[in-house]
């Protein structure tokens, strides 16, 4: 199933013009603030910061940091793992945590806990999609592409079992597991 070509959910058009919306919103609410650093959650959200980024009109850096919930299944498994950390001191700094997706909200969650311990200056999330009815656990995401239903998606990122990524819409595939 997983090799078929994945019906379009969110097109690259739609995906651009929101993009370019959230970065300009991010670059109104940041301006003045000269230490943002931008926190990708790999792999999922490198194509989404990479374009978010660009477009910011604010002196930003950008770290990224690895975690694992899911290993190759589509089913969460609830226990998050951080599997690589950011390199630079964050202490003092804006944080903006870039996520592809928000699914149960574990993996937003674990996250802003851990960087509140690394004393920053503030904590805020952006996500490029969350799964609307899926939230098992309540976290705030500040800047939010799109809502979708319970269904996976790939592309712009997002993979299932690493396959999809380089896709430039956002399609929804049957996972088989
Ligand atoms: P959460 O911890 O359940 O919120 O899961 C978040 C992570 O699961 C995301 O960062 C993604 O890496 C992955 N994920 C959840 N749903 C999907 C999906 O539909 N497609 C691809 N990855 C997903
Ligand atoms: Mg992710």
């Amino acid at each position: 199933m997983s090799n078929d070509t994945p019906e379009v959910l969110i097109s690259e058009s739609d995906i651009r013009s929101r993009v370019a919306e959230l970065a300009a919103q991010i670059s109104r609410d940041y301006e003045g603030c000269d230490n943002l650093v931008m926190v990708g959650v790999l792999k999922g959200s490198f194509i989404f910061l990479a374009d978010l980024s660009r477009q910011l009109k604010i002196p930003r850096t950008i770290e990224f940091i690895a975690v694992s919930s899911y290993g190759s299944s589509s089913v969460s498994s609830g226990a998050v793992r951080l599997v690589m950390d950011v390199r630079g001191n964050i202490e003092g700094k804006h944080v903006l945590i870039v996520e592809d997706i928000v699914d149960t909200g574990h993996t937003l969650k674990y996250l802003t806990g851990m960087f509140k311990s690394h004393r920053p200056a503030s904590i805020k999330t952006c996500s490029l999609v969350r799964k609307a009815d899926s939230a098992e656990v309540d976290v705030k995401i500040d800047y939010l592409g799109f809502d979708i239903g319970d269904e996976w998606v790939v592309g712009y990122g997002l993979d299932y079992g690493e396959l999809h990524r380089t896709l430039p819409y956002i399609g929804i595939i049957e996972p088989t597991d």
